[in-house]
């Protein structure tokens, strides 16, 4: 079973690979390269076409921009499946951007680090691995330069995101409470998404007034960050992203390491992974709810919802073993039970939680594989594997979705699957669960 479902994920990750050397989440609803997206469809090529997998992260690295940033969207090629594209975006405006490849002036959580840490250890650390790890190391060290440079307000190694889509957790409902705070133009635009999929399972238009106005806030700047932090009335620390780029300091310590050499480097980045986990701890744990939450810098508070990224930080080291028990009950007792497969991405007891509707209920495979891997990492095996045994059962049972039910019996389908269908992370990160050595 498991070796014919590795066959279907290589099958839907050759299939979405292009010709330009990139691959696409998936066809029509997202047809170009997305950055958080790359690196977990690296890993899944990296147990079976290592030229694939190197290629993907060259792709993305060669489209960053002159003071370290890398876009979430890179319009390698011309569609017209996809709205906002390049013509909205214009990263042309920003003075220091990359001229060759038009892409998006936000970006995404930042996987790249670890992700060249995985490369090198499924190649069983070869000297070409190795090689490739050295000539792009430098390129996502840049990368976290630029959060800690622009984007950490107060020093305090937590970086900022300035819209909802560089969370990655695009319509999450946490964001209905800075939705609260604005009051957008209604725009006038022909949506894409809903033609590949079921309005049910997207955004709702008023939200993507929203997401428009932002990027228009941020491209009267001309995408600069200062003015984008002064102006943008989205500004947050995210615990996802914050726990990303900090796992990815960890790997970039350790592959300077094995490269030799790089002290300064490896110094910058250990000053910022200890300093980012104790604000962390500070700042942006909630002691009622039991888990880390997102903060609203621009209205100084906490937002005091559960979602999966609240236990993202067990995959960076960030809680002590103590508050890391803490974490797991409260994912336990509200996201849990036997009607249930973990993990949904927003918290099943609340009021905004919706079961079918992209970011605001259902399972992600690439949370559930951080989660996964973050159990594990403190010992937590049974929960681990009940994680990695309910995100296999997902894709066997309805296919290689973009998001699922967490209802086990869901009564208003047999279908548990929702989003696009053959997308690409669910295929590439189910190959690296199947294939992992116990
Ligand atoms: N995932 C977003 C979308 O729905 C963009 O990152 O278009």
């Amino acid at each position: 079973m498991d070796a014919k479902m590795i066959e279907r994920a290589k099958e839907v990750l050759d299939n979405n690979y292009q010709e330009g050397g990139f691959t696409i989440p998936c066809e029509g609803l997202y047809p170009f390269q997305w950055k958080w997206d790359s690196g977990f469809i690296a890993l899944g090529f990296a147990h079976y076409d290592m030229v694939k997998a190197k290629t993907e992260i060259e792709t993305l690295l060669n489209s960053q921009w002159g003071n370290g940033f890398i876009p979430h969207i890179v319009f390698h090629n011309h569609s017209d499946s996809y709205f906002p594209g390049a013509d909205f975006h214009q990263s042309h405006l920003h003075e220091q951007s990359n001229k060759k490849y038009p892409s998006t002036g936000m970006t995404q959580p930042p996987v790249t680090g670890f992700i060249l840490e995985k490369m090198l250890e499924i190649s069983g650390h070869s000297e070409e691995m190795l090689e490739f790890v050295q000539q792009q190391i430098d390129k996502v060290y840049q990368n976290h330069g630029y959060f800690y440079n622009h984007r950490d307000l107060e020093n305090e190694g937590l970086v900022y995101i300035y819209h909802n889509w560089e969370s990655g957790t695009d319509n999450s409902p946490i964001w209905d409470d800075i939705w609260e705070t604005m009051d957008p133009p209604e725009y006038e635009f022909e949506r894409r998404d809903t033609t590949h999929v079921d309005p049910a399972q997207r955004p709702s238009k008023r939200e993507y007034d929203h997401y428009l106005y932002i990027i228009d806030i941020a491209k009267k700047y001309h995408y600069e960050d200062d003015k984008i932090a002064t102006h943008s009335p989205f500004l947050v620390l995210d615990p996802l992203f914050n726990a990303i780029l900090i796992r990815s300091n960890e790997a970039l310590i350790r592959l300077y390491r094995l490269l030799g050499g790089n002290k300064d480097k490896i110094d910058y980045l250990s000053s910022k992974l200890s300093l980012g986990i104790e604000s962390f701890n500070n700042k942006l744990f909630n002691k009622e709810l039991g888990c880390y939450v997102h903060y609203d810098l621009r209205n100084n508070k906490q937002l005091p919802y559960v979602c999966s990224s609240s236990f993202s930080p067990l995959y960076a080291g960030v809680p002590s073993a103590e508050r890391a028990k803490t974490l797991v009950n409260t994912m336990l007792e509200r996201f849990g039970g036997e009607g249930r497969y973990l993990c949904a991405s927003f918290d099943p007891t609340h009021g905004r939680f919706n079961p079918r509707k992209y970011w605001r209920g259902p399972v992600w495979i690439n949370l559930n594989w951080l989660l996964y891997h973050g159990l594990q990492r403190y010992g937590m095996h049974n929960v681990a594997k009940q994680v990695k045994e309910d995100t296999i059962e997902l894709i066997t049972k309805n296919g290689f979705y973009e998001y699922f039910d967490s209802r086990k019996d869901n009564p208003d389908s047999p279908q548990n699957g929702y989003g696009g269908n053959n997308f690409s992370w669910s295929a590439a990160l189910l190959i690296d669960l199947l294939k992992e050595k116990n």
